[in-house]
């Protein structure tokens, strides 16, 4: 119930956002939605008005009365009646056209980000740089960039609904986005195609910063993971490359290096695990490699059911991935 109660509540804020545009893109699609219900809202007030007047005017049938005057066949009222439906279903498509040139103009031939959609987290490489990065996305503010959208298994759906519009991500078929922030910012993004289990925890952070910090975040995310000298955490590294965790995750700098999983060498800078289910706390990490199951019903990754010490000391290690 309580969950429920929650999922609800962020289905509202789903679609409050819908209605903040930070983009000239979003922007381009909210005045066109607007345009579109002011219009929907003319014709239901005018459907309701006359089902409101008929009802009112002749509430029921009276014995002894004779039928209204029938209009079947009337040239005038045919073609009244199909002229004005004609031109507002041609006015709302030449907007949707002109909208659909401001929100997404052909792509480039290389784009700056490939974001691939996963069951249930995003990947997203830079191509110029090559930093990959998991379900947090920086952009320099007010610069558009070009994203490519894989999917690695099955239908994904990017959507960050203040930034633009949403493109299904489809595994072999590459689609392709803009995406722009006016205002720097932390933009939530949803994937909105059931794609499993996890679908509605498969969020994504877009992090708008001016274009200095932005450079500085791209090239911290180019540094491999430095090995630690000592203590718990060392134990930790050990266990890791020990352990199937090299079969699925990367760690720049040390022997894993399997696309599976979400590259983890800057794990501990990012805001949440799993996808946005939880916050990226110590607790909530030791939680989630005592059992990802407990925190995420149904992700990929399993329960390897370590001690409690190989918990804290994995945890230790990776609290070092900043
Ligand atoms: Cu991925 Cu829904």
């Amino acid at each position: 119930m309580h969950m429920q109660l929650w999922s609800a509540t962020l289905l509202i804020a789903d679609v409050v956002k819908v209605f903040n545009p930070q983009s000239p893109q979003a922007r381009a699609i909210f005045d066109l939605a607007i345009v579109a219900i002011v219009v929907m809202g003319i014709i239901f007030a005018v459907v309701v008005g006359i089902v409101a007047y008929a009802l009112l005017r002749f509430p029921r049938w009276r014995e002894g009365e004779r039928d209204p005057e029938q209009g079947a066949g009337n040239k005038k009222i045919e073609i009244v009646w199909t002229a004005i439906p004609l031109l507002i279903v041609t006015v709302l498509f030449v907007l949707s056209a002109r909208t659909m040139g401001i929100s997404d103009p052909p792509p480039p031939p290389n784009p700056d980000i490939v974001v691939t959609g996963h069951q249930w987290w995003w990947e997203a490489r830079y191509l110029k740089s090559g930093a990959t990065v998991a379900n947090e996305i920086h952009i320099p503010v007010g610069k558009a960039l070009a994203l490519r959208l894989d999917a690695a298994d099955v239908l994904h759906e990017f959507w960050v609904p203040e930034l633009g519009r949403k493109m299904t991500t489809v595994p072999g078929h590459p689609n392709h986005i803009w995406i722009q922030a006016d205002k720097p910012g932390t933009y939530l993004g949803f994937c909105s195609e059931f794609c499993g289990t996890q679908h509605a925890w498969m969020h994504v952070l877009v992090v708008a910063e001016p274009q200095e910090e932005f450079q500085k975040w791209e090239q911290a995310q180019l540094v491999a993971a430095a090995s630690p000298t000592g203590g718990n955490a060392q134990k930790g590294l050990a266990l890791f490359q020990q352990m199937s965790c090299v079969n699925c995750h990367a760690i720049k700098g040390t022997s894993a290096t399997a696309q599976v999983g979400p590259d983890l060498t800057h794990f501990a800078s990012r805001k949440k695990i799993g996808a946005g289910i939880v916050d990226n706390t110590p607790s909530n990490l030791r939680r989630w490699l005592r059992d990802p199951q407990e925190v995420k019903v149904g992700v990929k990754m399993p329960n390897f059911k370590f001690t409690d010490e190989q918990v804290s000391d994995l945890a230790d290690y990776m609290e070092t991935l900043k």
